[in-house]
């Protein structure tokens, strides 16, 4: 799971190349590198670590070219180290950079051993460049040999490759894994993401599997599987991506999170109206398809997973429907049972999770109902390959530890539960109370920001600690395990989150005062039982602190209580969400990690 981007330009190259690999670095930083065609000779330059590295040597090296490749990287095959940074080469004549994985790596790497080819690096991805060398000197061009390689690849990739000899041009391929062809005045380019060429392409093309892409600085040629030239629908660049920066905040998910209201607001805006949501949000004919709905089947990874656990009592409320929540990785290994009328429903923030894909493609092939997809960016493969969608609208979500996508993937199941609710015709007091809910969730989140105050004077007595506990009861069990998740990715604290009645068999045994418990304790019918629990816990001289309302039973000492806002039934857990992701967020600045990009991760996990 990498980002790849490739320039052909009537200007220099380097730094495009560069800044587009900045705005990918979410898909990976454990090394960056890129090649430039450079007439004289090509000029690889490749660094451990993120592209600000890169950066500084392309300042030393100040090479120039108008076309080239280059990619940040996120290790699968072989450590990160330079040796396995891309691009690499084959015999100095074809360079490539590659995001996906090559399954039948084994073979070829014998295969082209036994041909004489010196093979430098661990990676499955070398083996493409010198595939496409060896098929080129069989007398075919490079983009011939390009086709030819794809015919010898198992698995998934996403590939760009210069020749040496064919200064100017930059050739790619596609099958699983992201890429597109964005056009420009004087300039085209390939990359992962438009992100990455925003500011630069007017538009872009979404290459399909099976395509490839031969551009230079004034043409862009796409041909399909066949090898014959094919016409892919032009989309221009959204202008809310051309500038994504930290707008004075010191890290992009301190921004997210602070986001949240109006990116609520855009979740819902447009979907609803006075106590009604509307029909067909979810595309053409999805509600009267949805009348059908018997059961539900959930996948996702992650943040994402949190926020299909957070939402099952609202389909099991609003639309009296049995739910099933599954890891996306997990969910085809265990050859599923699917009954009649089961609607397949994926949420993802980036809409290219691997194992969320593998597992959408595994339930085309089933009798489901139909799939729906939630997600935040329109043109991922999943909102391609759903029958219905809803995107989150939260804008893009750079910081690694998910925030804004969380609390808008909750207002858009909140949506989905209230249309079948509404084609059902059942429930319609609180469906009526669930849309009120939502459109007062933005001030309630606004509200919440308050308590960072509060959270201040906590965050040291945690930023010192090993591990902590996260407790809740109901929903507020995956609100806490949101939370753990929060702090546990960027603070790198263990933080595991645990139903509260499940504390005495088992868990209980970590409480003592070096393990700080975070407790969510609103007042819903389940309250009375978490105060024994918290009991528990204070009587084995764990150290609380609870979120909860005002009116609140637990006896605790005033600094470690935050009063949270007086929320609705449904937009609790939205607005609950918000100070755990404050806590975690002042807790990582207290420990000084590289909260943005925390080690060992990648927001766009691309990869099974
Ligand atoms: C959480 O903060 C992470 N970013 C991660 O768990 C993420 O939610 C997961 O990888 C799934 O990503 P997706 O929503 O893009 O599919």
């Amino acid at each position: 799971m990498c980002g790849i981007i490739g320039a052909a330009s009537s200007r220099s190259v380097g730094k495009i190349l560069v800044n587009g690999l900045k705005k990918m670095e979410y898909r990976g930083y454990d090394s960056a590198g890129l090649i430039l065609n450079q007439e004289e000779k090509a000029v690889q330059i490749r660094t451990l670590g993120k592209v600000s590295n890169l950066e500084e040597a392309m300042v030393q090296e100040k090479p120039k070219a108008d076309s080239g490749i280059a990619h940040t990287r996120w290790a699968t095959h072989g450590a990160p180290s330079e040796a396995n940074a891309h691009p690499h080469g084959s015999c100095d004549n074809i360079y490539i950079v590659h995001n996906g994985i090559i399954e039948n790596h084994n073979d070829l790497r014998e295969q082209l051993t036994n041909k004489g080819y010196a093979i430098k690096s661990e990676t499955d991805s070398e083996l493409i460049a010198h595939l496409i060398h060896s098929n080129k000197s069989k007398g075919k061009n490079t983009l011939e040999a390009l086709i030819k390689t794809t015919k010898e690849l198992d698995g998934a990739y996403s590939i760009a490759v210069i020749d040496t000899d064919e200064k100017g041009k930059v050739f790619a391929a596609k099958q699983k894994s992201p890429l597109l062809v964005g056009k420009g005045i004087e300039e085209n380019f390939v990359a992962s993401d438009p992100l990455a060429i925003a500011g630069l392409a007017e538009s872009f093309y979404l290459l399909e599997d099976g395509d490839f892409a031969e551009i230079t600085k004034t043409d862009i040629r796409i041909f399909g599987s066949d090898g014959n030239e094919v016409n892919r629908e032009e989309t221009p660049i959204d202008t809310n991506i051309q500038e994504v920066t930290k707008d004075g905040y010191k890290h992009f998910m301190e921004k997210e999170i602070y986001e949240q209201p109006e990116a609520i607001s855009r979740a819902v805006e447009g979907r609803t109206t006075e106590g009604e949501v509307l029909d067909n949000i979810f595309g053409l004919g999805s509600s009267e398809a949805f009348k059908n709905v018997k059961r539900i089947q959930f996948v996702a990874c992650g943040t994402s997973l949190h926020a299909a656990k957070t939402a099952r009592k609202w389909f099991e409320e609003l639309c009296e429907t049995p739910c099933y929540i599954d890891f996306a990785s997990e969910y085809r290994y265990r050859n599923p049972l699917v009954e009649d009328h089961t609607l397949f429903v994926c949420i993802s923030q980036s809409g290219e999770t691997a194992d969320t894909m593998a597992a959408l493609n595994y339930a085309k092939e089933k009798k489901y109902l139909g799939i729906v997809t939630i997600c935040n960016v329109p043109t991922s493969t999943m909102a391609r390959e759903s029958d219905w969608k809803i995107f989150t609208n939260a804008g893009p979500e750079i910081g690694v530890a998910s925030t804004k996508a969380f609390t808008t993937q909750l207002a858009a199941l909140l949506l989905l539960a209230c249309a079948i609710s509404k084609i059902k015709k059942i429930n319609n007091d609180k469906r009526a109370n669930a849309i009120d809910d939502l459109h007062q969730a933005p001030d309630l989140v606004k509200e919440s920001f308050g308590l960072k105050k509060h959270i201040d004077e906590i965050v040291e007595k945690i930023a010192d600690k090993k591990n902590a506990l996260y407790l809740g009861r109901g929903v507020y069990f995956s609100i806490a395990q949101e939370g753990a998740l929060k702090l546990k990715e960027i603070s790198y604290i263990h933080a595991e989150a645990y139903p509260a009645g499940e504390l005495k068999h088992g868990p209980l045994a970590l409480v003592d005062e070096m393990t700080p418990v975070v407790a969510l304790a609103p007042e819903d019918e389940l309250v009375e039982k978490l105060l024994s629990n918290l009991e528990e816990v204070k009587s084995r001289g764990g150290t609380l602190y609870v979120f909860g309302n005002s009116g609140s039973k637990i006896k605790i000492d005033k600094g470690k209580f935050m009063n949270m806002p007086e929320c609705g039934y449904y937009n609790a857990p939205i607005v609950y969400t918000i100070p755990l992701q404050i806590l975690a967020y002042e807790v990582a600045c207290s420990r000084g990690t590289d909260l943005d990009q925390p080690r060992n991760l990648a927001k766009s996990v691309t990869v099974e």
